[in-house]
């Protein structure tokens, strides 16, 4: 398995020849899901004791599996958050692989973890956070946020008088499931602003009123959210600063989503406050182009996180030896062995440069935009609420739940398109809607009105 020979080499060739047809494919099949059993039936057995045969696998994948799979960067799909990586994304994605690095430690990844350093300064610069401030590339949103939770939880049991309590935060309705889920992990208790609009300081300082005096002492963090994944919403993440800085609270910001509009001139201005966090996530592989899989976290005070992650083990010592010594992102989040996933974005980033960036961020911005504009002149649908950032939320007017299911289904047997319905809550009242998520600069503004017409 591990020699190299002219069929090794052949099948590389081969490998390549569909990776350079992918990425410069300018319209991949939106492919559709079939049943395991049907999957089983068409490709059989492939994991044998002699092997199939590379070539024999890669026809399988080819003909069959890949035609399951929906291309996250098709610019019709415009469900959940979907993606669009660079071409130099994916195709640096492939020399990290090829280059096997680990990047853990500065020890051995060094040339990699090099490269993620000058890409996270550019994140970084995006927050505003102060001097000082850094962070490191995680798996995902998910990562990083349980990242920052266990930092902020272990900075405040730290004081002696909290090192037995279960710990308390405050998130609204509208914060991702993750958040919750987290908390779940750190086994820590979550309260919700209710709402699914902005998380303002007044509803946050009456939430926090409202807590008995032992809830008070178990609350350590506030996560606010800079681009709900439902409707693109900012929270009110000055106000909400200044009460987390009153009360002693950590202040997160799960910008997961919406973080790839810190890079748009447009929105900016929205997310002012989050300069003042102690911990932003933020995700290339939604908004910022990179390949899955790829988020980030940044810390505000990073030796806070480095005090919480750090791993303690005998053959771990030489890392920090001197000798080693360097900048080891292992140390800042939950994992030790890692990709530097990191690196495609780099090197979009250099070839690119970052002013790219801020025009393909900014055209999800217009896209929504327009994608308003086209639903106010529809006779058909309307909007249910303004757009936000790359999320519009709109009404078939007159659909039922199940309408709105059999459309998605129908648009994505025919190929179509994958746009799905969603709940949105007004007056205590949930209401299944239409949703658009707009990430691919590629996207037009036919697409979008075929999309409409599509609920005709
Ligand atoms: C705001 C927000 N936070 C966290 C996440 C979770 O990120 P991931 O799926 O990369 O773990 C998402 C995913 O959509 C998100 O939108």
């Amino acid at each position: 398995m591990h020699k190299v020979d002219f069929e090794m080499v052949e099948m590389t060739l081969d490998v390549m020849k569909y990776a350079i047809g992918r990425i410069t494919h300018p319209a991949p099949e939106l492919g559709k899901p079939k049943k395991e059993e049907e999957l089983r039936a068409l490709v059989g057995e492939t994991v044998t004791p002699n092997g199939i045969g590379g070539e024999k696998a890669f026809q399988l994948f080819k003909e069959v599996l890949i035609k399951a799979t929906v291309p996250i960067d098709h610019p019709r799909h415009l469900a959940f958050v979907p993606a669009s990586p660079t071409r130099a994304a994916v195709m640096f994605d492939l020399v990290t692989s090829a280059s096997s690095i680990h990047g853990a430690y500065w020890m051995e990844g060094a040339g990699g973890i090099f490269c993620e350093n000058e890409a996270m300064k550019w994140l970084v610069s995006l927050t505003g956070l102060p001097s000082g401030s850094f962070g490191v590339f995680t798996s995902g949103g998910t990562a990083a946020n349980l990242s920052a939770m266990v930092t902020a939880r272990e900075n405040w049991r730290k004081y002696p008088s909290n090192t037995n309590k279960k710990g308390l935060i405050i998130t609204s309705s509208g914060a991702h499931s993750s958040v919750k889920s987290m908390a779940k992990v750190i086994d820590c208790d979550v309260l919700l602003v209710e709402t699914e609009e902005q998380m303002t300081a007044e509803a946050l300082s009456e939430k926090i009123d409202s807590l008995d005096s032992q809830q008070r002492d178990r609350l350590f963090a506030v996560v606010g959210t800079g681009g709900t994944t439902n409707a693109g919403i900012i929270d009110d993440l000055s106000g909400i600063a200044n009460v987390c800085n009153t009360e002693n609270l950590w202040f997160h910001v799960d910008a997961a989503y919406g973080g790839g509009a810190l890079a748009s001139t447009i929105a900016r201005p929205l997310f002012q406050g989050i300069e003042q966090a102690d911990s932003i996530t933020i995700d290339p592989h939604k908004w910022l182009f990179s390949p899955y899989d790829c988020g980030a976290i940044i810390y505000k005070n990073p030796e806070l996180a480095k005090e919480a992650h750090s791993q303690e083990g005998s053959y771990l010592e030489i890392f920090k030896d001197e000798g080693a010594h360097g900048f080891n992102p292992s140390d800042y989040q939950i994992q030790l062995t890692r990709r530097v996933r990191g690196l495609p974005l780099w090197f979009s980033l250099a070839m690119h440069g970052t002013d790219k960036y801020s025009w393909a961020v900014d055209q999800g911005i217009e896209l929504a935009n327009l994608a308003g504009n086209l639903i106010r002149k529809h006779s058909l649908v309307e909007l249910v609420r303004e757009p936000s950032l790359s999320c519009v939320l709109f009404r078939r007017k007159g659909w039922s739940p199940q309408d709105y299911t059999h459309w998605t289904y129908k648009n994505h047997r025919e190929g179509f398109a994958l746009v799905t319905p969603t709940k949105y809550k007004q007056k205590g009242v949930y209401e299944t809607v239409a949703r658009f998520c707009f990430i691919n600069p590629d996207t037009t503004e036919k697409d979008i009105a075929m999309i409409l017409d599509s609920m005709a």
